[in-house]
């Protein structure tokens, strides 16, 4: 057991756990942020994601000792000052889910995208989006919730 201290939503914890806990046990277990989810533990299906400064990170396979004084966002954070984000709009007007299981995973790693590449490409899309699995199929919507994002992104930017 070690304390390691970290941001998480802009928060400062410091939390006592072994070194080689994974994060996601850590958010999940530890401080209670339950929207992260378990799917395959091994970086293979994207459930997990999360951000890590900013970056899309499979918090399952990263332990707590490899983000100490990082700063973490999850899907209770994607939020800001009570106005959801705009991928999170887009999901809900695109109607996205279904069972919902992946949806953060997917949310967040399409959130990550969009700040590095405001404008993607459909190849972009699916490069970014490619290792986050839905077992409801829901791709299709997937890709048009991403695109409505980034269109809302624009017309942010520019008005
Ligand atoms: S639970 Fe982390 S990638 Fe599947
Ligand atoms: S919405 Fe059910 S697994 Fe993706």
């Amino acid at each position: 057991m070690a304390g390691y201290t970290l941001t998480v939503n802009g928060e400062r914890y410091t939390l006592e756990v072994a070194q080689d806990m994974p994060l996601l046990w850590a958010l999940r277990d530890v401080l209670g942020l339950i929207g992260t989810k378990f799917g395959c533990g091994i970086a293979q299906c994207g459930a997990c994601t999360v951000h890590v400064d900013g970056a899309a990170m499979r918090s399952c396979s990263v332990p707590v000792s490899a983000v100490a004084g990082r700063s973490i966002t999850t899907i209770e954070g994607l939020a800001t000052n009570d106005a959801l984000h705009p991928v999170q709009r887009a999901w809900i007007e695109v109607d996205v889910a279904q069972c919902g299981y992946c949806q953060a995973g997917q949310i967040m790693s399409a959130a990550a995208l969009l700040a590095s590449n405001p404008n993607p490409k459909d190849a972009d899309i699916d490069a970014a989006m490619q290792g986050n699995y839905c077992r409801c199929g829901t791709y299709n919507r997937v890709r048009s919730a991403i695109k409505k994002a980034a269109a809302e992104l624009a017309v942010e930017v520019t008005s």
